[in-house]
């Protein structure tokens, strides 16, 4: 497929998204200052498409300043700063400029190598969001045609090609499964109306446009059978930042029961933003609002609220599809990381004893966005009750650190024993199979620090109640207690009562 974005001799050639349907203007942009306006202008728009941007923006900065084989490194990075924030809602600006922004110190053209990777991998991402996106439709809508609503430009211009939530149209389309695509305009840049309306129509699908209010409208007369969007930021706890309008349509979809689905890449998921209202939400010019077609239409000096896009809460969100996974939320499903996780863990009879079921995890370590889910949910359930995490040796390392990285406080190991050097403190305990002692060093844990202890099992709870000495012998608190899997039947949970206890998937 045609990509919409591409790196030509030195330029980021793109077609000016401002100036369609009617009129394809190519743009050729050779500078940092025309890149930062074609973003801040929507020139250029649409999350992935703005992330590929941003990424080709570190190469044509790395080409830019290079000079006899050497880089201005300085430079670059003061570049990649007033790039990423051309526009703050987005995160895949952010996320593509520091991916090319990593390869600076290995000269401009392993810049350029690494945008253009990333710029390669759009079509197929989205293909595989959307692929999957229209499965999870297929499964959870009454067989047929379905009648979808849909919000914005989630299309090939919105990406390098193919499209998120419209291409997850496009999939259900060349399946005979969509009846109609109710577009939303999308005030009031119009994205809807001058984009997606005209990818519609190039590809044959049956559609209408709509004004942005008869959305909800029609969901409740029962006109629609799932709504299906993109997003610019989905924060950790399932929380979707997309285009103004969106929330009203998943209040309309949720109250009438039927299917809330963004689809987006991994790349918009910013597992940093615990949750929506941390997301920046961009404000854009009142001119945007009071005028239409170059015409003031409202009271010359009327104040104007124009924000870009919304917040949808989570448990709104039917799902959010990526191309490696489905998170579905809300009741029904629960947040589907138990089953992720379970997935991710081979069960081996008889290890390392007989009559023991042994949690294999290697299989859930080798999955670096389960791992990354997993820690993120852990702090969330402990958020503001610790300042440090003691990860428990040696499967509790991994998890501990990740959970530590997550919330940016110190890591403290608790190690078996003769591992550490110096004065250090120790408890021991029974296993399910065999007896052991943990230890940490003296001065590791600071008095009266609030300490998270993570592991990656609960089982007998012997371990965890000796972590929890381990913590208490140093003078310092015990915030809580996460572990990945909880042996339920192992009756482990009891020996901890006296602390809050956090685990994500139960084995009966
Ligand atoms: O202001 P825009 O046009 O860049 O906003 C775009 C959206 O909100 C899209 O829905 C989102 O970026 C997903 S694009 C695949």
């Amino acid at each position: 497929m045609e990509h919409a974005i591409a790196w030509d001799d030195g330029a980021i050639v793109t077609i000016d998204q401002r100036a369609l349907p009617d009129d394809h203007r190519p743009l050729r942009l050779t500078t940092i200052d025309e890149l930062i306006d074609a973003i801040a202008a929507l020139a250029i728009r649409g999350a992935p498409a703005v992330g590929v941007a941003g990424a080709l923006g570190i190469a044509l900065s790395a080409h830019l300043r290079a000079h006899e084989g050497e880089l201005d490194e300085a430079g670059v990075r003061a570049d990649a700063e007033r790039i990423a924030s051309a526009r703050p809602t987005a995160v895949n600006l952010e996320w593509g400029v520091r991916r090319a922004l990593s390869r600076v110190a290995d000269g401009a053209d392993a810049v350029l190598a690494e945008a253009l990777a990333l710029l390669g991998e759009d079509e197929a991402v989205n293909r595989a969001a959307a692929r999957r996106a229209a499965e999870f439709l297929r499964a959870r809508c009454a067989p047929g045609p379905l009648r979808i609503l849909t919000h914005c430009n989630t299309g090939r211009l919105a990406t390098v090609a193919w499209g998120t939530a419209l291409g997850a149209i496009r999939e259900l389309a060349a399946a005979g499964q969509v009846a109609e695509v109710l577009a939303g305009e999308t005030r009031p840049l119009l994205q809807g109306a001058r984009l997606t309306a005209w990818e519609l129509a190039e590809e044959g699908i049956p559609h209408r446009l709509c004004v942005d209010s008869a959305g909800p409208a029609a969901i409740a007369a029962g006109m629609v059978d799932c709504v299906i969007v993109g997003a610019d930021r989905v924060a950790a706890n399932g929380d979707v930042a997309n285009k103004i309008g969106t929330y009203s349509l998943a209040v309309a979809a949720g109250r009438a029961g039927i299917p809330f689905v963004v689809v987006a890449p991994e790349s918009t998921l910013d597992s940093r933003t615990f949750s929506g209202s941390e997301i920046e939400i961009e404000e854009r010019a009142a001119e945007e609002v009071t005028h239409h077609g170059g015409r003031r239409m409202a009271p010359e000096g009327t104040p104007v609220f124009n924000p870009a896009f919304d917040v949808t809460p989570s448990e709104l969100v039917t799902a959010v599809v990526t191309e490696t996974r489905t998170l579905v939320r809300g009741k029904e499903d629960g947040s589907g990381l138990p089953d992720r996780i379970a997935d991710r863990i081979d069960v081996i009879p008889d290890f390392p004893n007989k009559g023991v079921l042994f949690q294999d995890l290697a299989p859930f370590y080798a999955d670096a966005a389960i791992v990354r889910d997993t820690a993120a949910e852990m702090a969330r359930a402990f958020r503001g009750k610790f300042d440090c995490v003691l990860a428990l040796e040696a499967r509790g390392f991994p998890i501990g650190a990740a959970v530590a990285q997550h919330s940016d406080v110190p890591l403290i190991l608790a190690r078996k024993p003769g591992k550490l050097p110096g004065e250090v403190i120790s408890a021991g305990y029974g296993l399910e199979y065999g007896k052991d002692t943990l230890e940490v060093q003296a001065k590791g844990i600071p008095a009266g620090s609030r300490v998270l202890i993570v592991d990656d099992v609960l089982a007998t709870g012997g371990t965890l109640t000796a972590a929890a000495q381990l913590v208490t012998g140093c003078g310092a608190l015990v915030g809580g207690i996460a572990a990945i899997v909880e042996l339920d039947a192992l009756g482990g949970r009891a020996k901890l009562s006296s602390h809050e206890v956090f685990t994500v998937h139960h084995v009966a």
